[in-house]
């Protein structure tokens, strides 16, 4: 407990630097978990009236730092990255806060306040993540902000920390049951109806259930209700529909967590904009993904206007995504210890490289990356599962130490990492990173 104590009190030191402030600059990852860390933080300031000033970006770069230093701001906070790139940071001239939870390089060189749960023995990758530590300053800025509680919880999902919840994370549901705010059910992890939900389905992935028909006639097969939602079904079908899915995805190759991860906490949310945590995170995903960053930002300020069109951009990737997937066994390139798949469109390759080693083909990293032709950039996001990262896997060592071999930029968590690199030297990242991770698992 000593840990999350002097977590919280580094917490603490932020959120009095925030409340002191007369305007805030906040600047944000791009993704569920950037995006809900900043939705966090832009209530509770202005709850407490401080003006403030949000950008949602992929990284700090040198051109964001010029644009900082023109502006009258004086405090300036990062979330979700920082922690590795001080040398960037440094140059902003202001008071700048830094909360990250991606594996730090360097401690109170980076920034005029730093807060990283690594720094305080407690693991970033898994017990929380970037909205955990929004939520925790926003706590310490106002106890009224438990309720926010909801919305960080979209961005553990989204980082994929709730299988199962753990340390702050655990802390900050609890708050939010106690809070009214969040309902925890034991269920099965899909929403909506069978025939509409299980085709479209990529957490997890059903191969063989990629169309409505099927899934009708199966359900047809098991006399299960079609119409109604699966968590309302009764237990009789639902049973019944665990354990036929669950032999599914065994028989495709789907891993044993995957399977077992099918049932779990389901985690409804109150106050909007949507009924479940995880709908929130996917929404916020999708207009993320069409760059669409004032959207997702109002979602995670618990705004419902753009719920619709929010699903229209969802409904949108799905297809692609499943279109993508359904061609992935036979675009897949085979290394010694790694898999490499080239994607058509960059938004699905996380997406792609998550399902393709959880669901379908668990025994080797896999990599799937996009030729951006027009900067001569090969853009790639690698990921792995808990069973190789006990084997001894780390992405995010093998990509940055590829990524210098190739002239590129790389870096992550051990379980999931990305890199960019000129398109020249494509196979010789390739090559590096199958050295890299042939040498973690010692073959
Ligand atoms: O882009 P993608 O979702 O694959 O990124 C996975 C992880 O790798 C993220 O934590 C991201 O911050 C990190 N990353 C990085 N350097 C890059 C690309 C991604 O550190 N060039």
């Amino acid at each position: 407990m000593r840990t999350l104590r002097e977590l919280t009190d580094r917490a603490r030191e932020l959120a009095n630097e925030l409340v002191d402030s007369d305007f805030v600059r906040c600047i944000s990852h791009k993704d569920a978990d950037g995006i809900t860390s900043a939705g966090v933080l832009c209530t509770a300031l202005y709850r407490e009236g401080i003006p403030f000033h949000t950008t949602i970006v992929s990284r700090p770069s040198n051109e964001l730092t010029e644009d900082i230093n023109q502006e009258e701001d004086e405090t300036v906070i990062f979330f979700d990255m920082g922690s590795g790139q001080p040398d960037i940071i440094k140059k902003i001239d202001k008071k700048v806060l830094v909360a990250d939870h991606h594996p730090p390089e360097y401690r109170d060189e980076v920034a005029y306040k730093h807060l990283n749960p690594h720094h305080h023995g407690v693991d970033g990758s898994s017990e929380v993540s970037a909205a955990g530590l929004s939520y925790l300053i926003a706590r310490e800025m106002n106890s009224e902000n438990k309720d926010l509680s909801r919305i960080a919880l979209a961005g553990a999902i989204g980082d994929r920390q709730h299988l199962p919840l753990k340390g702050v994370n655990k802390k900050m549901v609890s708050e939010g049951v106690e809070n009214g705010v969040i309902e925890v059910v034991e269920g099965l992890r899909l929403y909506g109806d069978p025939v509409n939900t299980i085709p479209k389905s990529t957490d997890p992935y059903f191969e063989n259930l990629d169309k409505k028909k099927k899934v009708r006639t199966l359900l047809g097969r098991l006399d299960i209700p079609t119409e109604q939602e699966i968590n309302k079904l009764p237990e009789e079908s639902k049973k019944k529909l665990i354990k036929t899915l669950s032999l599914m995805l065994l028989k495709q190759g789907a891993n044993a967590k995957s399977i077992t991860d099918l049932v779990g906490n389901v985690y409804s949310i109150k106050k909007g904009p949507v009924d479940y945590a995880a709908d929130l995170t996917s929404l916020i995903n999708s207009c993320a993904r069409k760059e669409r960053y004032g959207m997702a930002l109002s979602l995670a300020m618990a705004e419902d206007s753009y719920v619709d069109k929010a699903r229209e951009y969802r409904e949108e990737y799905q297809k692609t995504i499943l279109m993508e997937l359904s061609r992935v066994r036979s675009r897949i390139k085979e290394h010694k210890s790694i898999r490499t798949v080239e994607v058509d469109k960059q938004p699905t390759k996380g997406t792609l490289a998550s399902v393709t080693v959880n669901c379908l083909l668990p025994d080797k990293p896999v990599l799937a990356y996009y030729v951006d032709n027009d900067k001569q950039e090969v853009k790639v996001s690698a990921r792995g599962n808990e069973k190789l990262i006990k084997r001894g896997v780390n992405l995010s060592k093998a990509m940055s130490k590829a990524a210098d071999v190739a002239g590129g930029r790389g870096g992550g968590h051990n379980i999931a990492s990305g890199a960019s690199y000129p398109l020249d030297k494509k196979e010789v990242f390739f090559k590096e990173v199958d050295r890299v991770v042939s040498s973690q698992l010692g073959v």
